[in-house]
């Protein structure tokens, strides 16, 4: 009997609804929970819609407070993950519940391969050149970085919160200290690194269509996520490399409006590089690698030099040395990481959708490589 699990907050209601209906009509599904991080009206409005749903039960209920980090969430996910471990279904699905073209195919994929053998199912899809850029300029090179060699860099969607997870891969997650207190955006992250680390059979299940969901206006939107998500790859650092082999389903090929999608407004986000500088941002900047171009962002936007190799460096540095809750590191971190994503949206991602991601894709061998001729940090 599999469970699915949609965590959420402020939500287009209409979007979750039809996730919903969706979850709980389709015959390999027992239960639906969807698990709120928001205010009580939003969990009311997302109360009645889910009375009207046919089919398995779907219970709305509050996330409870679970890690020590901002609660969110991963304060949701791990919510559920005990809850789940404690009745003791066989098969947890999780899915965001902000998906527009979630259907029963994600099932469907997720569930064959479970009856294949495979105790973690990880969906991969698609998404814009632009989309996906902490998961492209700090989770994924941090992962190659700190893991190189691993399956852990290749993933396509090491932020996706997108899977199938046996009895008992959730009964070792509920029980996994790292996983329960990361109650922020980093859950996603703990997650990748728990489930591949555990050697379990595992296999990313590709949606061809793409994972398609509400896409960004300025990039200050997802500055929380950033801070929190560069925090949580930090922290696996040193931690045992994972032997675990990676299987997943033939490449297909990629919806064309897909392609053309832009994932988020320049203007308003090159305006954010020079945009409040205090005196002690301007002290720490002094403290990096390329300070002086870095401070120049004070004056004027100023990003072309940030390529991936002196990204390479920078990250490094961030690394080494970011501290989550301070927020003149966070403040330094985001603008570095913005000053970054608008240097391959002015370059690479003009060449078209292909060799964007083709481009991409070879930073992160780029960043494995370099990994191994100056030994792994
Ligand atoms: C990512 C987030 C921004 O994957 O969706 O990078």
């Amino acid at each position: 009997m599999s469970l699915v699990v949609f965590p959420f907050k402020e939500e287009d209601l209409a979007v979750v609804g039809s996730n919903l209906a969706n979850a709980a009509g389709h015959s390999r599904i027992e239960e639906v929970w969807a698990v709120s991080a928001g205010d009580g009206d939003t969990m009311e409005a997302v109360e009645r819609i889910a009375s009207e749903v046919s089919g398995a039960p779907v219970r709305v209920f509050p996330q409870e407070r679970m890690g020590r980090f901002r609660p969110g969430k991963g304060d949701g996910l791990n919510t559920a993950l005990r809850l789940a471990a404690e009745v003791g279904f066989d098969r947890v699905h999780i899915y965001d519940a902000d998906i527009t073209n979630f259907g029963p195919d994600w099932i469907d994929g997720a569930e064959e391969t479970a009856d294949r053998g495979y105790y973690i199912v990880r969906h991969r899809f698609p998404r814009a050149a632009t989309d996906a850029m902490i998961t492209w300029m700090v989770t994924r090179p941090a992962l190659a970085i700190s893991f190189p060699g691993t399956i852990l860099p290749r993933l396509g969607q090491p932020l996706g919160g997108e899977m199938l997870l046996t009895g008992e891969a959730v009964r070792r997650l509920a029980a996994d200290p790292r996983v329960v207190e990361r109650s922020d955006w980093g859950i996603d992250t703990m997650l990748t690194y728990a489930t591949v680390a555990m050697g379990l059979p595992f296999w990313e299940h590709h949606i061809a269509d793409g994972k398609r969901h509400a896409l960004y206006g300025s990039l200050d939107e997802i500055r929380v996520m950033v801070v929190e998500c560069l925090d949580a790859v930090r922290s696996l650092r040193g931690l045992p490399a994972p032997t675990t082999t990676l299987r997943s389903d033939p490449p297909a090929p990629i919806p064309e409006d897909l392609k053309r999608t832009v994932a988020y407004d320049l203007e308003r986000t090159t305006a954010l590089l020079t945009t409040g500088w205090t005196a002690a941002e301007a002290e720490l900047a002094a403290t990096l690698p390329m300070a002086d171009l870095v401070m120049r962002n004070r004056e004027r936007p100023f990003y072309e030099f940030l390529d991936a190799e002196t990204w390479g460096v920078m990250l490094g540095d961030l690394l080494d040395r970011f501290v989550l809750g301070d927020p003149v590191w966070e403040s330094l971190a985001f603008r570095l990481w913005l000053m970054r994503v608008l240097a391959y949206t002015t370059d690479q991602a003009r060449l078209g959708y292909d060799a964007a991601i083709a481009y991409l894709e070879s930073t992160i061998r780029y960043y494995e490589a370099g990994a191994d001729h100056h030994g792994s940090r």
